[in-house]
């Protein structure tokens, strides 16, 4: 397959591998492009920069989520936790799991899940696991559950007879409700012992419904749908568990660093939370 040239001013993009429709936008790459990654493709970024006309503040809900995400796991990995798995993993550039959790803790392990295949050959690029640590990278679909729980590469590298950090980062606003989120939610913490923490964040439409509607529709149009959901939806993804402080806030809001600057929430509008599966 030949790679469209990129379009002036862009940056470059990745070969296209066999099997990768460089043709239809496609979330984790839009994302990469919004973070300032390479790994995209002119109709990801076509798609991008329509979001972002009408949802200026998704570069910074973005990058807020990342360093929300990289909070999350310094804290899991400074308590003991040592297995994490990532569903909807993304495309990311320096912060990784791994290099977060494995800079605390050499020996976490981490398993990536993507639908996306271009994320397996991302991760090529990717700094390797420390040795004492491992890595692993699954395409599959958070719509399937069990798939995922029984994928080789999850299994090869998490014991799931101990706590694992199931992280479910800006990922569940691509599951209508028709396809019961939460029953996925519930079906992933089922398999994971007490102890095991969801690690969770969620764009809102609660703090501008007008750009909410239209980042809605920009989705649609795009070919990359998405449901927003409010803050009560949210927390029903919790169901059962022990929310850590302060609960479900913005993700700039969860226990910020020291100093960080705190933009306006419309700007952020990315709801996030770390909860405790219970004994
Ligand atoms: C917005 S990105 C978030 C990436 C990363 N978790 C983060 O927070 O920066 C959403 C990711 O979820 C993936 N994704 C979307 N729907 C998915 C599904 N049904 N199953 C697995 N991954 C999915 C996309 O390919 C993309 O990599």
């Amino acid at each position: 397959m030949t790679e469209p040239e990129p379009a002036a001013g862009q940056p470059a993009s990745p070969l296209a591998p066999p099997g990768i429709d460089t043709t239809v936008a496609h979330p984790a790459r839009m994302l990469n492009y919004v973070l300032g990654g390479t790994a995209n493709f002119p109709v990801d970024r076509e798609a991008a920069e329509r979001r972002l006309e009408v949802l200026p503040g998704w570069r910074t809900s973005a990058q807020q989520n990342r360093q929300f995400h990289a909070r999350a796991i310094r804290l899991l990995a400074g308590t003991g936790i040592t297995q994490f798995l990532d569903i909807g993993a993304g495309l990311p550039a320096a912060d990784t799991v791994h290099g977060i959790a494995q800079a605390v803790n050499p020996a976490c392990r981490v398993a990536y899940v993507d639908n996306d295949p271009l994320v397996l050959v991302h991760a090529r690029t990717l700094p390797p696991s420390r040795p004492e640590g491992r890595v692993s990278y699954s395409q599959a679909d958070l719509r399937e559950p069990d798939r995922i729980l029984a994928d080789p590469g999850v299994r090869g590298t998490l014991d799931l007879s101990q706590p694992v950090a199931l992280m479910l980062l800006a990922v569940l606003h691509f599951i209508p409700d028709a396809d019961d989120p939460a029953g996925l939610v519930r079906t992933l913490l089922a398999a994971l012992p007490a102890g095991s923490y969801l690690v969770a964040s969620h764009p809102t439409q609660d703090f501008d419904l007008v750009r909410g509607e239209q980042a809605t529709q920009a989705g649609n149009r795009a070919g990359v749908p998405v449901w927003l959901r409010t803050r009560a939806e949210f927390t029903g993804f919790f169901a059962g568990l022990g929310l850590l402080d302060p609960g479900v806030v913005l993700v700039s809001d969860w226990r910020p660093d020291p100093g960080q600057p705190r933009p306006d929430p419309r700007l952020v509008t990315c709801y996030g939370a770390v909860a405790r599966q219970p004994c």
